[in-house]
């Protein structure tokens, strides 16, 4: 089930971008995969806030893969336009939404800014497959989606998370999980109120 919302866990992708600030400057390229992202907002939402963050200019250099199985095979096409309801977006601060939304017709259809569309490249991908899409990830955004894995493919999905994540990179899941004890070599929690953990 696909269910999303724009800045839904806000908390947790401000504290993801907080320990992704010193990564800004010592990377030309900085590379983020959301991993299960439904229709978009929460890719969109992280583009969004971590633009806040760092200004237009040097979010130039990043780039969000968002993936999902999509099992309806039309998350592409509404990621790629990045043209939401304005029923989708009630619950974003309206300051926000009026810097990076504009309206498109007189259906209170709203389309996102080209900084950020351009930034977030979508692909259907299934992560029970194991073989990433790609790798040197800053940061991977897997939220809402472990819960409704078996313990052996969570723990399989993680072991491949770390293998794609830089350097101290960073993996970001949903407030209820936990890591796995057979994971926990792999990572340190760096976040003491958000499912925040940097690759050891
Ligand atoms: C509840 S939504 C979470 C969306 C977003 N991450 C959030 O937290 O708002 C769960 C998403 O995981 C996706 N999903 C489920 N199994 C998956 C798999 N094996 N590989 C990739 N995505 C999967 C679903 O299609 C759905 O879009």
């Amino acid at each position: 089930m696909a269910f999303t919302f724009f800045f839904r866990d806000r908390h947790t992708l401000e504290q993801l971008t907080s320990f992704l600030m010193p990564q800004i400057d010592s990377y030309a390229k900085i590379k983020v995969w959301d991993a299960g992202c439904a229709m978009g907002p929460e890719p969109y939402t992280f583009g969004i806030i971590l633009c806040e963050a760092i200004g237009p200019e040097k979010y130039k250099k990043v780039s969000i893969l968002a993936t999902d199985i999509d099992e309806t095979s039309n998350f592409k096409e509404i990621i790629t336009q990045g043209v939401y309801p304005y029923s989708d977006l009630s619950r974003m601060p309206p300051n926000i939404l009026e810097k990076y939304f504009h309206k498109i017709d007189d259906r209170e259809n709203y389309q996102i800014n080209d900084i950020i569309r351009n930034s977030l490249h979508f692909e259907q991908h299934d992560l029970l497959s194991l073989k990433p899409l790609d790798n040197g990830f800053n940061a991977i955004i897997c939220k809402n989606v472990l819960l409704h894995f078996q313990p052996e493919e969570r723990i399989n999905v993680i072991k491949m998370f770390h293998s794609v994540l830089l350097k101290d990179g960073l993996l970001t899941t949903e407030q209820t999980q936990t890591l796995p004890e057979e994971c926990s070599h792999l990572f340190e929690k760096v976040c003491s109120d958000a499912n925040i953990y940097r690759k050891k």
